[in-house]
């Protein structure tokens, strides 16, 4: 059952310059995404440092106003929620942000972090300082330490504490930005670990945003792959792994080692050229043609549209031979 519907959602931030500060151009950080995330799933969102990954979560969560585009709640229009509503609605939608250092504010106690959550909401009147303990253990921390600073725990326990403290008000979705990548390899696995088992506890939807498709791949069920702003590509986890239909995605794997090592020698590798493209300055047709070895004048002319075929997988690609396009 679907829980989140997001439909054509449009972010632009304002370029101004000159000493009276005009607007003479506009950043199109998110042009025009839309996907649905169903119950107890996940949704895996890759791409390059400066595609606009932050920008669409914190579109979804609005802390970030969209420009253009609708977020459907459990079909509640999110999008559309004057302040009033909008305050009890993001209880159902919570977010945990990259770095677990900034986003806790450092003078305050695990409790008063969690506890303010409960207290904006008004939830567990009463006995916050017994759900503050539960939570903690639900995230593998010693319920003893609520009394602590944000400094007196390791980065990895950190983001635990984010994961707590978005759980406190039981929210459907939670919107995942990176949350390992602040993080020593070795313990990016225990919190991914976590998710999965938050996840079967408690039936919570994710999307989970990382840069690297490594990452979200045994987490997901499905994978979306971002570009400048645009989702290229999109399908059930494996079959994206194993059948990459985007030149973008099929780099982007290709920079993926392999375990087996006469596998990994015996294998031709896809290197992107150039940097991705100022999004102030998109380029014209398909945003990806600058750094596509594939590209023709139509990929100049003409935006691709994501087609999907009968596995459930979509590509927006000029050149690709979709199997059966429906
Ligand atoms: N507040 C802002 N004002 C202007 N441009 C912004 C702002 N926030 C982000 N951007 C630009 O929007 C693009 C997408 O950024 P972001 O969403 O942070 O990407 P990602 O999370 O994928 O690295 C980048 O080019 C970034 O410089
Ligand atoms: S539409 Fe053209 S430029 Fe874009 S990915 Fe496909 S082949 Fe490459
Ligand atoms: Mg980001």
């Amino acid at each position: 059952m679907t829980i989140l519907d997001v439909h054509d959602l449009v972010k632009e931030y304002p370029v101004r310059s000159g000493l009276r500060r005009r607007q003479t151009g506009s950043v199109q950080a998110v042009s025009g995404i839309g996907f649905t995330l169903d119950r107890g799933r996940t949704l895996g969102l890759v791409g390059e440092t400066g595609c606009g990954k932050s920008t669409l979560a914190g579109c979804l969560v609005r802390l970030i106003e969209p420009t253009a585009g609708r977020v459907l709640l459990d079909d509640e229009d999110f999008t559309a929620l004057g302040p009033e509503a909008l305050r009890a609605a993001r209880r159902r939608i919570q977010m945990v942000f990259q770095d677990p250092y900034a986003s806790l504010n450092p003078r305050m106690t695990v409790r008063s972090i969690i506890g303010e959550a409960l207290e904006i909401h008004g939830l567990h009147r009463g006995r916050e300082h017994q759900r503050v303990q539960e939570l903690l253990e639900l995230v593998g921390l010693d319920p003893d330490h609520a009394g602590r600073f944000p400094h007196e725990f390791s980065g990895g326990q950190r983001q635990r504490i984010g994961i707590a403290r978005a759980l406190a008000v039981d929210p459907d979705v939670i919107v995942l930005d990176e949350p390992v990548s602040a993080l020593d390899v070795s313990i990016q696995a225990g919190v991914l670990n976590l998710l999965e088992r938050l996840q079967d506890q408690l039936g919570l939807a994710y999307l989970l945003i990382a840069h690297d498709l490594a990452v979200v791949r045994h987490v997901s069920d499905d994978v979306a792959v971002m570009y400048l702003g645009r989702i290229v590509e999109q399908a059930p986890a494996d079959e994206l792994y194993e059948r990459p239909q985007h030149p973008y995605t099929q780099a982007l794997l290709s920079a993926v080692p392999v375990p087996d090592p006469r596998a990994e020698r015996a294998r031709t590798r896809l290197v992107l050229s150039g940097d991705l493209p100022s999004p102030a300055n998109p380029p014209s047709g398909c945003r990806f043609r600058t750094r596509c070895w594939k590209a023709t004048q139509v990929c100049a002319d003409e935006a691709p549209q994501l087609r999907t075929d009968d596995r459930g997988h979509q590509v927006a690609c000029h050149h690709k031979e979709l199997r059966h396009v429906i």
